[in-house]
């Protein structure tokens, strides 16, 4: 960590006298936590996505398993525009509310996922009631309203925010949105950073993006940071969502990302890790979401279970992951996988629906894998 100790960042904005309270919890949980974030303690946070049915089911178990092997969370759908504020004006703070008091309960590093994004919006966001398109003013006034009453409400309690997610498309610049179109240009996403920042000074933002391995959405981002930088535009950290398979990306050109942004003095997470092991659909490794292809039995090749030979495979490459993010530990603030068990990773429906996928640390019998293994095995 740069100028904040790790603990502070832990602690986001909590008050020296919250801190002393939290102390006797703290040693608490820190006794409990004998995992994976224990095991990397000295170098990143580790966290995991909860999911809307951990938290509407209450799921005691996996819950126990998350608070022992992981320090961070972040929501993986809860906090997104279309489910925390279905209609304009209308709130539901139900799986939202349980997601922040399930982290604090727990001592854990928040995260809110995400202020502004293109995807899982409601409606009615880009329209009037009559259906017409909204103006750019209006837009302005909308994002305001959102952020605004999203972040007033976990003011203190979620330290890091992914302000603005995917708004760079690949190789193109950016991103030819509702938001983008609607805004003429893409100052959108400099008005979000400099209002989240205004609203909580002690928030932590962030760029989320996928395929930040990419070197043409490497240079262009890099190129967006010296501009931010040279206006003063508040942003502290670049997330690559890191959704990779067994053969791509290029380790090396993910390295050189995370030493591009980190150059512009950005802190590095990797935001949404899994390590995909499925054949790949029509040569497809994006995440965009709404992104569709048809399922078939040949890309389904594991439906029953994962061969030794594919599982050692897997192994393998969290090993190579882990030793990188190892190696580049200064730069990088928090690691955090795209869910914690097997079954309940998007990737099973992504980007073909019904398939079986073994993503994840975790079995569908919630048991650690050979990989979990291998990445605790590293820090012996
Ligand atoms: C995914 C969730 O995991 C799914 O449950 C949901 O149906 C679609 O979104 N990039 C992101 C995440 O930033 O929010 C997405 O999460 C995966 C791609």
């Amino acid at each position: 960590m740069t100028s904040i100790s790790r603990r502070q960042f832990l602690m986001g904005s909590a008050s020296l006298a919250a801190l002393a309270n939290l102390k006797a919890c703290a040693i608490h949980s820190a006794a409990e936590r004998t995992g994976l974030a224990s095991a990397y303690g000295d170098d990143f946070l580790v966290g995991t996505a909860i999911s809307n049915d951990t938290l509407a089911n209450d799921n005691q178990h996996l819950k126990t398993l998350i608070a022992r092997d992981f320090n961070a969370i972040t929501a993986e759908n809860c906090m997104k525009s279309a489910l925390v504020q279905p209609r304009q004006g209308q709130w539901d703070w139900g799986l939202a509310d349980r997601f922040v008091n399930f982290g604090t309960q727990h001592d854990m590093h928040i995260v809110g996922h995400a202020l502004v994004w293109h995807s899982q919006v409601p409606d009615d966001f880009f329209v009037h009631t009559d259906g017409s398109p909204i103006d750019r003013d209006e837009l302005i006034q909308r994002m305001e309203t959102h952020i605004r009453t999203l972040m007033g409400r976990y003011k203190g309690k979620i330290q890091t925010w992914d302000v603005v997610n995917e708004a760079i498309d690949e190789d193109k610049g950016w991103r030819k949105s509702a938001w983008f179109n609607t805004m003429g240009n893409a100052d959108y996403v400099e008005h979000a950073f400099r209002l989240a920042h205004e609203l909580d000074p002690s928030a932590h933002l962030i760029y989320n993006d996928y395929n930040m391995h990419n070197p043409g959405k490497r240079a262009f981002l890099v190129d967006v940071l010296k501009d931010y930088k040279r206006r003063g535009v508040p942003i502290h950290g670049v997330g690559l969502q890191s959704h990779v398979g067994l053969d791509y990306p290029d380790l090396q050109e993910f390295e050189a990302s995370i030493e591009a942004y980190a150059a512009q003095g950005m802190r590095i997470h990797c935001t949404e890790l899994e390590v995909d092991v499925l054949p790949v659909a029509w040569e497809f490794t994006g995440a965009e979401i709404s992104t569709d292809f048809e399922y078939s039995d040949q890309l389904n090749p594991y439906a029953d279970a994962l061969p030794t030979d594919i599982q050692e495979r897997l192994t393998e490459r969290y090993v190579q992951l882990f030793r990188l993010f190892l190696k580049h530990r200064d730069k990088i603030d928090r690691v955090t996988f795209w869910g914690t068990h097997d079954g309940e990773s998007w990737k099973n429906d992504f980007p073909v629906r019904g398939r079986t996928n073994y993503p994840l640390l975790f079995d569908r019998e919630l048991q650690p894998k050979p990989a979990y293994f291998a990445l605790m095995a590293l820090k012996r």
